[in-house]
């Protein structure tokens, strides 16, 4: 299905979490510091402000239409902090292969989580005066960066 656009640059996102998470669950022994500079390139780039959006804009609109119950948004933002603390402890110091790893398992189980569960909730509950609202805070919110 495709996208509504208020959620297209969320999503093209996503597409890109995939790639940096598969070379995440790759790391072997000698690929390990590629992979965790991709990472870091990924995180400081594009996936810190990716979660603000989320974290700011998204789930608030989302509770605000009557999504609030959704079991996703607690998923999403327990999800949103474990790859922070990742992100902090790859930021001090290299991982072993088994962290990098790990952390691919998450950024992609966190991806499918997003596009499964939570997108087309707010594509089914908000409606489309409210999804072109969000689309005009989303980008706004990407642009203040
Ligand atoms: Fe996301």
């Amino acid at each position: 299905m495709k996208r509504h656009p208020a959620l297209q640059t969320l999503s093209r996102d996503h597409h890109q979490a995939l790639v940096v998470a598969q070379r995440l669950r790759k790391a072997g022994d000698r690929g390990t510091g590629e992979a965790q500079e991709a990472f870091l390139e990924f995180w400081r780039k594009e996936c810190q402000l990716h979660f603000r959006v989320e974290e700011e804009v998204l789930l608030p609109r989302f509770a605000a239409a009557g999504g609030g119950n959704s079991p996703a948004i607690a998923r999403v933002l327990v999800d949103h902090a474990e790859i922070r603390l990742h992100a902090l402890r790859l930021q001090e110091g290299s991982a072993s292969t088994d962290v990098l790893r790990e952390l691919g398992e998450l950024l992609a189980d966190h991806v499918r989580l997003e596009e499964r569960d939570l997108f087309p909730a707010i594509e089914e509950v908000l409606s489309d005066r409210q999804l072109r609202r969000l689309a005009a805070d989303v980008a706004g919110a990407e642009r203040q960066s």
